[in-house]
């Protein structure tokens, strides 16, 4: 089958995802486009038997490029199965509130697009001070020392569970007959 795979990504952690999905699908037989969204341009949707879209957040919200193209891209979106991957920290932990939040954002982006993804996976992101200007890194340490105290604050870590991501992208082609 062929597949479209579009994110955004502001630190890399999405891009990275997306590649290990693009990666798993091909090694499965499948055959992929990968693209940043920022860097999609017109696409004919209609070549793929399936899409999927990642977008990480920021402060609440992802990236405008995300809710752009699922605006300009609803129909052909809505005539495919589809898988949205939520990429966030919130998703590293178990805290109801963050989750909720979560829920709420994905609800903010089907409002203002007028689709709902076939399947949403929240995917836990990753903490990438050596991504980060000045003020991000102040402001990331002092969520992550509170969130996982564990984390060495000046390093690189990454959430992201490559397994559980496999296992999610194989249920949703199953489920999806692709
Ligand atoms: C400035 C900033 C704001 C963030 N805001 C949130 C947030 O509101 N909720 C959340 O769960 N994660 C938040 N994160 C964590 C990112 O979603 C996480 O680091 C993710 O892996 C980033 O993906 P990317 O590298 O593809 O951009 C924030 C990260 C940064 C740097």
């Amino acid at each position: 089958m062929k597949l479209f795979i579009g994110y955004a990504s502001t630190e890399g952690q999405t891009q990275k995802i997306a590649r290990h999905i693009a990666d798993y699908l091909v090694d499965h037989g499948h055959s992929v486009e990968l693209m940043a969204l920022a860097d999609a341009g017109p696409i004919a949707l209609s070549r793929f038997d399936a899409a999927i879209l990642g977008a990480s957040v920021h402060v609440g919200h992802y990236q405008k490029v995300l809710s752009e193209f699922a605006d300009t891209y609803a129909d052909g979106l809505n005539a495919m199965p589809t898988m949205f991957l939520s990429v966030s920290l919130a998703a590293a932990g178990h805290d109801a509130e963050d989750w909720r939040a979560l829920d709420t954002i994905i609800s903010d982006v089907s409002d203002a697009t007028g689709r709902t993804p076939g399947k949403v996976l929240q995917v836990a992101g990753a903490y990438t001070p050596s991504q980060y200007d000045v003020f991000r890194r102040f402001v990331m340490r002092r969520i992550i020392a509170a969130k996982d105290p564990e984390a060495d604050l000046d390093w690189d870590k990454e959430y992201t569970d490559w397994e559980a991501l496999d296992a999610e992208t194989d249920g949703w082609l199953s489920q999806a007959s692709i």
